[in-house]
């Protein structure tokens, strides 16, 4: 299996995307590290779980992972739309904080694991708002638009140790933190007829992507946002 013996760390693994990433994993013989605030109760067995919030810069897990990561994934996140006048200070560090400090934290204590293992692969989420006019969207298209530069000189800093570094951009997919705008008939309908593909996502529309930017068939690709998102965000069909 294309996974076996290795190391793949998955911050947001309990839940939606990361979860059924996770269970991809596990099936391709992973040995998976999911970090989250609870483990859920959908992990796999032999998941090791390790429980940190990632809006904390105090805590210290690197000794709980193995020497060698082989694969790190940050899979948490936020969708909190406000129009402009009500949006806060605090909703934008907030949100800054979750999407992209959590990472730089994770990321910084991960990297000496990262550099042991040869051809390690990291894989962040921004979301088709960052390059796609949305309204309301301005925190979290924000905190997502630092993600993809985040990636990008990341996947520079580190490309002569061998670590590729990409983002995948989803548009709405149908996971617990997407739940509040999928919760109806009618807005299931409206969310698919808005895709050129005519659906909104799926975990495992997101999972795959993913598993293949860990993946060795991906081994050319770094400092790349890639879209997954029913063609939202670059088809205007007639
Ligand atoms: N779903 C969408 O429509 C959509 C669209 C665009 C982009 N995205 C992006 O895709 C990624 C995955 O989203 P999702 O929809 O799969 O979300 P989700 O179902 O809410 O899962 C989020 C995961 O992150 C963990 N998490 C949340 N806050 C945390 C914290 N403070 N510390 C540690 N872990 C925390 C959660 O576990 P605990 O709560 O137990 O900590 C859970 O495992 C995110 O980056 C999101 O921004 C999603």
């Amino acid at each position: 299996m294309s996974f076996d013996q290795k190391n793949i760390v998955v911050a947001g693994g309990s839940s939606g995307i990361g979860l059924a990433l996770v269970k991809k994993l596990v099936a391709e013989g992973a040995k998976v590290y999911v970090i989250s605030r609870n483990p859920g109760n959908e992990l796999p067995e032999n998941v090791t779980h390790i429980t940190y919030d990632v809006t904390s810069a105090s805590i210290d897990f690197a000794a709980q992972l193995p020497e060698q990561i082989h694969g790190f994934v940050y899979s948490v996140g936020s969708i909190n739309l406000k129009p402009i006048q009500r949006i806060t200070r605090e909703d934008f560090l907030n949100d800054f904080t979750l999407n992209v400090l959590g990472a730089v934290t994770l990321i910084q204590q991960s990297l000496k694991a990262l550099k042991a293992a040869e051809n390690a692969s990291i894989v962040l989420f921004s979301t088709v708002a960052a390059r796609t006019g949305m309204g309301f969207h301005t925190s979290i298209a924000a905190s997502k638009g630092a993600i993809e530069g985040f990636a990008l000189s990341l996947a520079a800093e580190l490309v002569s140790s061998k670590i590729r570094v990409n983002a995948i951009a989803p548009s709405l997919t149908n996971t617990p933190l997407a739940q509040h705008l999928l919760n109806t008939d009618e807005k299931q309908e409206a969310a698919n007829k808005r895709h050129p593909l005519g659906k909104f996502g799926q975990p495992e529309d997101m999972a795959a992507a993913a598993k293949f930017l860990l993946s060795g068939e991906s081994s050319w690709i770094t400092g790349q946002v890639i879209g997954v998102d029913g063609g939202l965000s670059v088809l205007r069909p007639l």
